[in-house]
């Protein structure tokens, strides 16, 4: 059973004389299965947080576990192999490199830890299906609406077959019935392949989807529904 633990996490940015103390104490298990949501105002942490919790940053103390691994005291690069085959992250902004293509920026994490073959680039097309853009897979990103651009960055982060995947906030870009049509695919996606799902957003229609909903708040993590 996969479990990812954030324990005594503590976040803060030295500014001049200055500390600015984004987490304090942040304890969290996720097992998977789980959907997570994290919400809180802007400014709260929740983009900092994720980024720990995915091994993207390293806390100011504390431990991050992932299994029996402790991600602070694994090298950069053994970090990054963990990161690929085990997370997936979707940004607000899509971050979808512009001279590749809908299917080239979606297979670039199995190109990075050389994993792309037949049987992966067959998962993609199902994927790409699922998602509705295998229409749209030799296009460039700028040919896309919003939406189809955040499908894309979806299917890029399920490529590899992550066990966790990470959201800031995912929709915080779309309109209405864009947003709407994320949610459900996100769900469907993390009950079809069994990803946990942490996702950081303030839409609170969004919340109710969850089976955890946490929040942040003054450097600390609350229980809202659990
Ligand atoms: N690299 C950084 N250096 C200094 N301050 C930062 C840095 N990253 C984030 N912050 C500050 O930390 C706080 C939390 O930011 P963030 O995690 O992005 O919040 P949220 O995602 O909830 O909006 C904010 O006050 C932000 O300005
Ligand atoms: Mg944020």
């Amino acid at each position: 059973m996969n479990k990812l633990i954030s324990n005594n996490i503590h976040k803060s940015f030295e500014m001049g004389d200055d500390s600015l103390v984004v987490l304090n104490d942040i304890n969290l298990t996720i097992n998977e299965n789980d959907s997570v949501a994290i919400t809180g105002a802007s400014g709260a942490g929740k983009s900092s947080f994720l980024h720990i919790l995915a091994g993207l940053d390293k806390p100011t103390s504390g431990n991050i576990y992932f299994n029996d691994f402790d991600l602070s005291l694994l090298s950069n690069n053994r970090l990054s192999q963990i990161r690929l085959e085990n997370f997936g992250f979707v940004y607000q902004f899509h971050h979808l490199l512009e001279d590749l293509t809908v299917e080239e920026n979606i297979f670039m994490p199995a190109l990075i830890n050389k994993s792309l073959d037949n049987e992966k680039k067959l998962i993609v097309k199902d994927i790409m299906r699922s998602l509705d853009i295998y229409k749209r897979k030799n296009h460039l990103p700028w040919k896309l609406s919003g939406g189809e651009k955040q499908r894309t960055a979806l299917a890029r982060a399920l490529i590899n077959n992550p066990k966790f995947l990470f959201l800031d906030e995912p929709t915080g870009n779309l309109d209405y019935e864009n947003s709407l049509i994320i949610q459900n695919l996100l769900f469907e996606m993390s009950n079809k392949y069994g990803i946990a799902l942490i996702t950081a957003t303030h839409d609170n229609k969004f919340l109710k989807s969850f089976n955890k909903v946490y929040k942040l708040k003054d450097s600390k993590l609350s229980v809202i529904d659990e």
